[in-house]
């Protein structure tokens, strides 16, 4: 395999300049996007492969990003266990019919990935023909308690409290809905990996909302799982947000990197991860909205806090938002690029 930089990141070993991608790169702060969305909607394009193929690599081929990540959601896996899922304008994703009961979860199928979700499969080997090697390619999926998070709720939430309700008062329902998700986690993104992704991220994006007591004993358990059964022949990105007491509890969980956001201070979140992690982060999005003289002065900022130590991995902490000037991501790009290559 050849010595990507983003890989080697994320196996701690040392690379000639900090490796940079961005979560959502592909996404609605591209013209190219937005013009396709206007004749497709978002889950046509998810299940097509050639335009997922298509879109994955828009930013690509526009940015000297270091790797690509396949254009899906981590939503897509529920439709495929059973729920009806809905992009409503302007409100996001819905589920009408949210899973509240035993009985709901015991009829959610276990997936067979190839079989169910060929198109995802189809869009990573159409994307890693297309890059020729270029620059690797990421596979993700949402965790279990994210995914059970959107299943339980019917879509996004503000107190999770239909959630956490069955977490607290139906211990039997939770405990099988955790299952269920952690076996089809590990099945869609071997999946994925055998199809090309040449690393995976789980995105644990709404963990945050739960104590560390409570992560310990609801979540932990089957996010390792999930980590535990992925192929070790790939590296896996655990990132979540709002995670600045729940560090610890998910280097236990696993993962060769771990993903922050900027409510923390990266340096002093990888002293608490100690350095036997890579870690990932942690731009805050809106500060790519500019100007440049500020995002120029947060990369120094972050940059010089990581003091060139190889096993980061520079990201945005969350999403990059759809009003960010193209610019300004060129423009990030390489400021990571060149000031990082001053330490090697
Ligand atoms: O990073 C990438 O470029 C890969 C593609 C990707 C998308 N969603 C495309 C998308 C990835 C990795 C995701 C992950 C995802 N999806 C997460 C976890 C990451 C995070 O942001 O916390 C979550 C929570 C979702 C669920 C989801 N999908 C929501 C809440 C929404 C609506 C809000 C929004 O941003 O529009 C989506 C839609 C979605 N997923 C879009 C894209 C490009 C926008 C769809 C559109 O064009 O209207």
């Amino acid at each position: 395999m050849k010595d990507y930089p983003f890989l080697k990141a994320c196996r701690r070993e040392p690379t000639a300049y900090t490796p940079i991608w961005l979560m959502r790169q592909a996404g609605r702060y591209m013209k190219e996007y937005r013009a396709l969305r206007k004749k497709y909607s978002f889950l046509e394009m998810c299940k097509n492969p050639e335009l997922a193929a298509k879109v994955t690599l828009l930013p690509i081929k526009k940015f000297k990003l270091d790797a690509a990540i396949i254009f899906s959601d981590i939503l897509i896996p529920l439709e495929a266990m059973g729920l009806k899922l809905e992009f409503a304008k302007g409100e996001g994703p819905v589920f009408h019919h949210p899973i509240r009961e035993l009985r709901q979860i015991e009829k959610l199928r276990i997936i067979q990935p190839e079989d169910d979700v060929p198109f995802l499969m189809d869009a990573i080997r159409i994307v890693r023909q297309e890059l020729e090697g270029k620059v690797p390619l990421i596979g993700f999926s949402g965790a279990p308690f994210t995914l059970a998070s959107y299943m339980i709720e019917g879509g996004h939430s503000k107190n999770y409290i239909f959630t956490k309700g069955m977490m607290y008062q139906n211990p039997v329902a939770w405990k099988k809905l955790m299952e269920k998700l952690s076996e089809v986690l590990i099945r869609y993104l071997n999946a994925q990996v055998r199809a090309g992704a040449q690393a995976v991220q789980l995105f644990d994006s709404w963990v945050g909302c739960l104590s560390p007591s409570d992560y310990e004993k609801y979540i932990l358990p089957y996010s390792k799982k999930v980590i535990d059964g992925v192929e070790k022949s790939v590296s896996l990105i655990h990132f979540a947000t709002d995670s600045a007491t729940l560090l610890e509890l998910m280097k236990r969980a696993g993962g060769e990197a771990i993903g922050v956001d900027w409510r923390v201070n990266l340096k002093g979140a990888w002293r608490r991860l100690g350095y036997d992690v890579a870690i990932q982060g942690n731009l805050d999005p809106v500060i790519l909205l500019g100007p440049v003289d500020l995002i120029e002065k947060e990369v120094r900022r972050i940059l010089d806090s990581v003091g060139g130590r190889s096993g980061h991995i520079f990201n945005l902490g969350h999403g990059i938002l759809p009003n960010t000037p193209i610019e300004n991501v060129a423009a990030l790009v390489n400021m990571v690029h060149e000031y990082s290559s001053k330490w090697r």
